[in-house]
């Protein structure tokens, strides 16, 4: 049963509302999943770091209900699939657990607790996220959804079943299905567990069953495998889904039934690359934080979809889930999207990185939430490895380091046989050295283009990939001239030409390079996909590991890192990505052409095409021809780890052009024959307001979103690349606004608002159905420009 609807909640401390009597009349009524640090207001006592929102404090929820005199003699259990964090569950005033993990998933059995009189029963949840909790957004509240599972005495565990498919070729596909079931009751039981499996277009394929007999309170594992003839194999591009209903029963009775969604794949590491069903796939992959921008941290399935299209449009094969283990949500889209995922469970072990973050909790919780994590996710085909840790400080630790490296992965082993460890390490060469490394199956180099050929020298058996890579920095739209090679900009922005990071960043060209140099690396995780909430970078702080608030350069608030911006919007960055992960053919020019005051001054032109050659027009005369891959561009480089100061670069094509108002008109051709072109015009003075919508058919479950581009044009309808009008929105009829954004780093109008600045000419609405079919209609109005309306259908 879903237990997301009608809760109470109250963003304070409440002495005493544990208690069946607490009078919550007063608190507010939400639904879940719900994070209350979005709402805002974005203040400097919150921390620029983790996105300067009230994440930290105290959050109460409580939920009256009843329960059914049937449920008497059946098991209760409550399952919260994510809670951030410190988590206090108590049921009719009696504490029935506590979990610290935000990213974790638990449930506790209440059947002890309920009243089943008809009358009241009060769940209440008191969450405490910390200051200094995260070096990034976490978000705060019930963030995932809650369900409250009712069940005869035997019946299948939480995350009971593991698929496993020892053989899988083209012709046949050998299922292994190991299915723990509990018996909570006094006597020893026999029951028939049945596997049924169903293809993807859901028809029944096997069936196969066996007697199982479990001790008094205790739990037994069945253990039963198939053959199927021609399988339909899960891959990149062609996800094929397989469903394996579990069904237990006692004496021809039905006690549960329990639905595993699997895929039939192969997956092997060797020291030469990764390989899906026996063929080399490279991870084209990207690190993504779990926020949703101006949605914050609450799940909605429909955000983490567009997000997960979008990267997957940029040529996105794999994910890396940094720094913790994503909702149920999201693996199950990578599922269906075809995407490969790395699970990654910890940001930090033992050592402190922030003071009041998972460090605390490690002795006591780090074997429960990774085997956790584990028993979770161990059946879904996309995910291809477990992650350890992120950049664990422990690397550096000679001695112990070594150890607790030792002991995740043992864990991991004892939950999963089939899929390879890996740790993300940003230190070389110690956590090698120091036998760090050689405790999980395969290494994560985070930053280290320049020392793949050495580490294979010295570790020539070593399987790796780029865990992390390039870090470059941009703000969307935004073109600082000259371009330089600069720390920080007055206008705390970061100029989009691609070449500005941190001391350990470095553009992405670099890492092209240096993939291509050494092709048994098995692809890189660039940081990151979109853009996230928090650690701002370069602006507020200093490096990744030093406490601190990193205020210093309040409003900035958000990261510059992202391929994508918040809003969803791709930056220059994106296409450069795209050029080199995609082959049908697709062009990109830059910067916009809107330079009043720089006449006749030259402005760097960059293209990012993956065709043969282009050539550049402005105002309709040529500025000559140029060969992707033989005409280089010359960047600046100030990468520690990599001389000369600068770099040749054949992934981006360029010219000098003397700026003149116009038409800036970029022509692509593949074997000689014209296949693309991209123009960009000099806009007038803003004059109108563009609306287009991702889909204008959404859900009417009261969950699903509708995601509102919005465009400043003028009066030709050119676009106009440094818009920054006021535009209020209005909406209709069956749904509402959920969130508003424009990508901006630094502004600090409110996620909820009902307004929003353009930022370079753009700005986002977001809105979700509710429950009843109709239609929506959005209008969006500016001060002195034609306003426009959208209507999207909800059924
Ligand atoms: C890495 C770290 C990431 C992020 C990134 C920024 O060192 O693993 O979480 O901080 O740096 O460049």
């Amino acid at each position: 049963m879903n237990f997301n609807d009608s809760w109470k909640f109250y963003n304070a401390e409440a002495n005493g509302a544990e208690q069946v009597n607490f009078n919550d009349s007063k608190w507010r009524s939400l639904n879940l999943p719900h994070d209350w640090a979005i709402e805002g207001p974005f203040d400097i006592k919150y921390n620029a770091r983790s996105g300067g929102l009230p994440f930290h404090g105290i959050g109460w929820y409580r939920k009256s209900f009843k329960m059914d005199k049937a449920a008497k003699g059946k098991i209760v259990r409550i399952e919260f699939e994510g809670a951030m964090y410190d988590a206090y569950v108590w049921v009719n005033g009696q504490l029935v657990g506590n979990r610290p993990n935000g990213y974790i998933g638990f449930e506790f059995d209440i059947t002890k607790f309920l009243k089943y009189d008809g009358s009241n029963n009060i769940i209440a949840v008191r969450l405490k996220p910390q200051d200094m909790s995260s070096r990034w957004y976490p978000g705060a509240g019930i963030y995932r959804s809650v369900w409250l599972k009712i069940d005869e005495p035997i019946h299948v565990k939480q995350w009971g079943s593991y698929i496993t498919t020892p053989t899988v070729t083209k012709e046949k596909a050998t299922i292994q299905n190991e299915t723990t079931v509990e018996n909570k009751t006094n006597t020893a039981v026999t029951v028939k567990v049945k596997q049924e499996y169903f293809s993807p277009e859901g028809k029944s394929v096997a069936i196969v069953d066996e007697d199982l007999k479990i001790e008094p309170n205790s739990k037994a594992i069945s253990a039963l495998y198939t053959v199927i003839k021609n399988p339909q194999r899960w891959d990149t591009k062609t996800p094929h889904l397989y469903n394996a209903v579990t069904t237990i029963l006692q004496n021809g009775k039905e006690l549960d039934s329990y639905k595993t969604r699997f895929g039939l794949r192969t997956i092997a590491f060797t020291k030469d690359g990764f390989f899906l069903n026996n063929e080399k796939v490279r991870f084209n992959g990207v690190c993504l934080h779990h926020d949703n921008g101006a949605l914050g941290s609450a799940v909605y399935k429909r955000a983490d979809e567009r997000k997960l299209q979008i990267m997957k449009d940029m040529g996105t094969n794999a994910i890396r889930t940094s720094h913790n283990p994503p909702s149920r949500e999201f693996l199950d889209l990578c599922d269906e999207l075809g995407l490969l995922v790395l699970d990654e469970s910890f940001d930090m072990w033992k050592m402190a990185k922030v003071e009041n973050g998972y460090s605390v909790f490690f002795d006591q919780w780090a074997e429960r939430d990774i085997k956790d994590m584990l028993y979770r996710d161990r059946n879904h085909p996309s995910i291809i490895m477990w992650s350890t840790g992120n950049e664990i400080l422990e690397q550096g630790d000679k001695k112990n380091g070594w150890r607790v490296a030792k002991m995740l992965n043992d864990y991991c082993k004892e939950v999963d046989r089939t899929r390879p460890t890996t740790l993300g390490m940003n230190y070389y060469s110690n956590p090698y050295d120091n036998n760090f490394a050689q405790q999980v199956d395969i290494a994560g180099a985070n930053y280290k283009p320049s020392n793949y050929e050495e580490i294979r020298r010295n570790y020539p058996e070593l399987p790796f990939y780029g865990s992390e890579t390039s870090s470059c920095t941009s703000s969307r739209g935004v073109y600082h001239l000259p371009i330089e090679k600069y720390d920080t900009h007055s206008s705390k922005h970061v100029s989009s030409y691609d070449l500005i990071g941190p001391p350990w960043a470095y553009p992405p060209d670099i890492e092209f390079h240096f993939q291509e140099k050494n092709p048994f690396v098995m692809g890189e995780f660039i940081w990151t996909g979109f853009d996230y909430l928090g650690e701002p970078t370069p602006y507020g702080g200093k490096d990744n590991s030093t406490n601190g608030q990193w205020n210093s350069d309040w409003p900035s608030r958000s990261s510059y890192f992202g391929a994508v911006d918040l809003a969803g919007f791709p930056k220059d960055r994106f296409f450069l990505y795209q050029s080199h992960w995609t082959t049908k053919p697709m062009i990109h020019l830059l910067p916009h052409w809107n330079w009043e005051g720089m006449e006749g001054k030259e402005i760097p032109v960059y293209c990012y095409t993956n065709v043969d050659e282009v050539e550049l027009f402005i105002n309709g005369k040529s500025k000559g021809r140029k060969v992707k891959g033989k005409d280089l561009t010359e960047i600046k480089i100030d990468f520690f780890r990599y001389e000369p100061k600068t770099f040749k670069s054949k992934y981006r094509l360029s010219w000098n052009v003397p700026y003149e108002p116009g038409t800036l008109k970029v022509v692509g051709y593949k074997e000689g024959k014209k296949v693309n072109e991209e123009v960009i015009t000099t806009s007038g003075k803003p004059a109108k307001i563009s609306l287009s919508v991702d889909r204008s058919k959404i859900d009417a479950d009261g969950q699903d979103l509708a995601y509102v581009t919005i465009k400043i044009l003028d009066k030709n309808g050119n676009f106009c690349p440094l818009a920054d009008n006021l535009v209020t929105f209005d909406v209709k009829g069956a749904g509402e606004i959920v969130g508003v954004d424009n990508g901006s780093q630094i502004s600090l109008e409110s996620f909820q608002g009902k307004q929003r600045k353009a930022f370079n000419g753009m700005c986002l609405v977001i809105l979700k159905s509710s429950k009843k079919s109709g239609i929506m209609t959005l209008k969006a109005s500016s001060k002195s420009l034609k306003s426009a309306q959208i209507v999207i259908e909800t059924k």
